[in-house]
Order: structure tokens, then C-alpha cells, then sequence
């Protein structure tokens, strides 16, 4: 079971954008980040939700999509995500965040999966605007933004090519692509 969620858990960047996700779901996925691994149990992570339009607005903006597909600058309108969870790092507690926000992400992506929903991980953030777009204090260090919708869009896994390219691509019928390194290539000992 835990193959088949990792599986499906791809990163989705088109969602149908009229979906709507509650608040109270968001707090169910981070509880999940909340009950994850955190390097010292620090607990350094903090969380802001949105899911009304006006919020999203004011986050889209700042969200660089897909390096790899050229002439793709992100979702068009109707394909938007329809909220989104800013991972902050509070340096009150801690100035060195290590990857506990990437076990937070993937705790959080691992439930959206769970229930239907799907999402990406981005980090190319334009970090100053989307700290005044939302007045966040300099004490939160703005670490990821997960975006999250009911994707639109088929995302399937390729085994990457001996010659080792793994950019992922968009095929004629709009299908994404993901090479994957095969597995005798990554244990190297
Ligand atoms: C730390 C991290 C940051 C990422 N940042 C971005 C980003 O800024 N924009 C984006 O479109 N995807 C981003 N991604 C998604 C990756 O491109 C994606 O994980 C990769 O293409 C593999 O696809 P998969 O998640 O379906 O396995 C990020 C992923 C991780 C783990």
C-alpha cells in the first residue's frame, strides 16, 4: 500500500481550479506534518492556509512551474490550485531547518494523495514578494510552498535512459513524464 501512495503521489502543477478544499482539510494535512520526524524534535515549522481565491491570488504570483518545460510558465487560467500551505521556519527556535520541511512536505503530499487530491512541492519562490503579499514577519523564514487541487492532469513515472536524462517532459497528448533513475543505478554499495 505504502508503493501504490508513493506511486501516485506525483507532483501535479494543472488542478481543476473550481474545486474547492476546506480549511479544516488543510489542518487535517498538517496534524500529519505535525506528527512527523523533526531533527532534535525542535518542532521548528510553522504553517499559513489558503484556500479562498483572494488568499490564493496573493501566493500564485510569486510560484516559478516546471524549469524543464520550456514555453510552459505555469497553470492557466481554470488551472490553478485551489489552495495552498506555506512552510515557515521560525527562527525564534532555530536558524538551521535541516530537511524537516521536506518530511513535513512529503507527509502533507502523502495524505492529499490519500484523498484524491494531488499537488507540488515548489521552492523557486520570489520570497520577499510573497513575504509582503502575505505580511509575513521576518522571523519566519519562508522554507516551501505546497500547492494543492484535484490535479487535471496524467502524470506517469518513466524508467529513466542509460544516459541518465531525467528532465521530465509533456508528451503530444499533454501526458507529463518523470524518468526515474532505475534502482541497481542509486545503491551504489
Ligand atoms: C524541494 C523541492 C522543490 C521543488 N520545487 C519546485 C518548483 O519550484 N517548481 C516546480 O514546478 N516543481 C518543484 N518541485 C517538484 C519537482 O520538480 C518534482 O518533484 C520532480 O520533477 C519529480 O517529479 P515527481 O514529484 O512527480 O516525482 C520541487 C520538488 C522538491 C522536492
Amino acid at each position: 500500500m505504502i508503493k501504490d501512495l508513493i506511486t501516485r503521489n506525483r507532483s501535479y502543477r494543472r488542478f481543476y481550479q473550481g474545486f474547492s478544499i476546506e480549511r479544516e482539510t488543510l489542518r487535517e494535512l498538517v496534524d500529519l506534518a505535525r506528527l512527523s520526524a523533526s531533527a532534535a524534535n525542535l518542532q521548528p515549522l510553522r504553517y499559513i492556509l489558503s484556500c479562498d481565491p483572494q488568499r490564493n491570488a496573493l501566493i500564485f504570483p510569486h510560484l516559478a512551474w516546471a524549469r524543464y518545460l520550456k514555453g510552459w510558465s505555469g497553470p492557466g487560467d481554470g488551472e490553478e490550485p485551489s489552495a495552498y500551505i506555506v512552510i515557515l521556519g521560525d527562527t525564534e527556535v532555530t536558524r538551521s531547518f535541516g530537511c524537516d520541511h521536506g518530511i513535513a512536505a512529503q507527509s502533507i503530499l502523502l495524505g492529499a494523495t490519500e484523498r484524491g487530491l494531488g499537488g507540488c512541492m515548489i521552492g523557486s519562490i520570489k520570497r520577499q514578494k510573497l513575504r509582503r503579499a502575505l505580511e509575513i514577519p521576518t522571523r519566519y523564514k519562508i522554507l516551501l510552498v505546497l500547492a494543492l487541487g484535484k490535479p487535471r492532469e496524467t502524470v506517469v513515472i518513466d524508467t529513466a535512459s542509460p544516459a541518465g536524462d531525467i528532465q521530465y517532459w509533456r508528451d503530444s497528448k499533454g501526458v507529463h513524464h518523470v524518468p526515474k533513475r532505475p534502482l541497481d543505478d542509486i545503491i551504489i554499495g
